[in-house]
């Protein structure tokens, strides 16, 4: 079965409720209803009731089922500002600001997975990453036990017996600029243990660099030499190698020529990147030369599942995020 199938017949399994602050924009409107059709989750639009509606009929799309809230009209609009207040009080929120800010549906959406209206949130298709991860980080937090919220992406490669036959994780290429060693071992985890749950592959994780084994000397190959030796120290369970190049990672003929004892070098399945130029630039690379479908990117390390969409994303896109965001949000 195809990972995305697999995706949605875990999602159908245990139905969660996901908001979606862009209620009124075309592409989300035509997905929310193949994800009631599909019986992927329980869906909640955020905005203008009549403009949403509106919409919705000139797009022959079925509201039925479908729940919308408006912040300037919800009962709980206050309940929610002030909470937000209590949280951003001791960074300098005012009552006043917090009631400003909880209009904005982002923010709404947030404060309802925060307060458990919602299971998660899904964003993105008008809005850029920064304006979604925001509201998270401000609001939602990481997960207890984790100290970075980062972002993977599935890169399915058609034709190509890299990875788990051609299905490779990729981290972090849309959240942390420039991660420290410690921000990038963390990072290393987070997708190891998300390649294991959602993608049921036994992590083979290759901390990549313009540098295998020593070959080459910067402070930059220094991040990801101690990276890699703090995943080592922190999880000894987990199959990870570094500092590698990409070809060595991949390709076991390089790989048995630069890193011969390696367990992961030739056989990686998940490619961590040392910062968000590289990790960035690599995926759209892969993307675009490769002809690649790229799944996300998916937020990880969150305490509630929130994520991101491409503004260029299909209302197809918006189905498979939020199937995605429905099955991080089930226990
Ligand atoms: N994990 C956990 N907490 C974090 C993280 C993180 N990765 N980053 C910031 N925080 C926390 C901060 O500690 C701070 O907490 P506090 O306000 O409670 O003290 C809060 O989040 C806000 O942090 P700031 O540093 O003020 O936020 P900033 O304005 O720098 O924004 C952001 C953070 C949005 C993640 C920023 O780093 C960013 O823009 N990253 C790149 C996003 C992007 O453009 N990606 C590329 C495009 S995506 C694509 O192509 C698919």
């Amino acid at each position: 079965m195809k990972l995305m199938e697999q995706i949605w017949e875990s999602a159908r399994k245990d139905i969660k409720k996901i908001v979606l602050p862009e209620g009124n924009e075309e592409r989300t409107l035509v997905a929310a209803q193949k994800i009631r059709e599909e019986g992927l989750a329980d869906v909640i639009l955020v905005g203008a009731i009549d403009e949403i509606k509106a919409k919705a009929s000139s797009l022959g799309v079925n509201l039925e089922g479908i729940e919308i809230e408006d912040p300037s009209t919800s009962k709980v609009f206050e309940k929610y500002a002030e909470e937000f207040y209590e949280l951003r009080k001791n960074k300098g929120m005012t009552l006043e600001k917090a009631k400003k800010i909880v209009r904005d549906p982002l923010y709404f959406g947030t404060m309802m997975v925060k307060m458990d209206d919602a299971d998660g949130m899904v964003s993105g298709a008008v809005h850029t990453t920064g304006d979604l991860l925001r509201p998270g980080l401000q609001i939602i937090k990481t997960a207890p036990g984790v100290s970075v919220v980062s972002s993977f992406f599935i890169m399915v490669v058609p034709g190509s017996k890299y990875g788990e036959e051609g299905m490779l994780l990729f981290s972090d290429c849309a959240v942390n600029p420039n991660p420290t060693s410690d921000q990038l071992a963390a990072i290393a985890i987070a997708t190891a243990d998300t390649a294991k749950k959602l993608c049921k592959v036994e992590p083979k994780v290759a901390m990549l660099s313009f540098s295998t084994m020593g070959s080459a000397d910067h402070e930059s190959v220094d991040k990801v030499r101690l990276a890699t030796e703090k995943t080592k120290e922190l999880r000894p369970d987990l199959l990870i190698d570094g500092e590698m190049q990409l070809d060595a990672a991949i390709v076991e003929k390089v790989a048995n020529q630069k890193a011969p004892n390696s367990e992961v070098a030739g056989k990686a399945n998940v490619l961590v990147f040392p910062d968000l130029q590289s990790g960035n630039i690599g995926y759209k690379l892969v993307q675009r030369f490769a002809n690649a479908e790229a799944i996300g990117p998916v937020c990880q390390g969150f305490a509630k599942p929130i994520n991101d969409l491409s503004r260029g994303c299909s209302s197809d896109d918006i189905v498979n995020v939020v199937a995605l965001t429905a099955v991080q949000a089930q226990k």
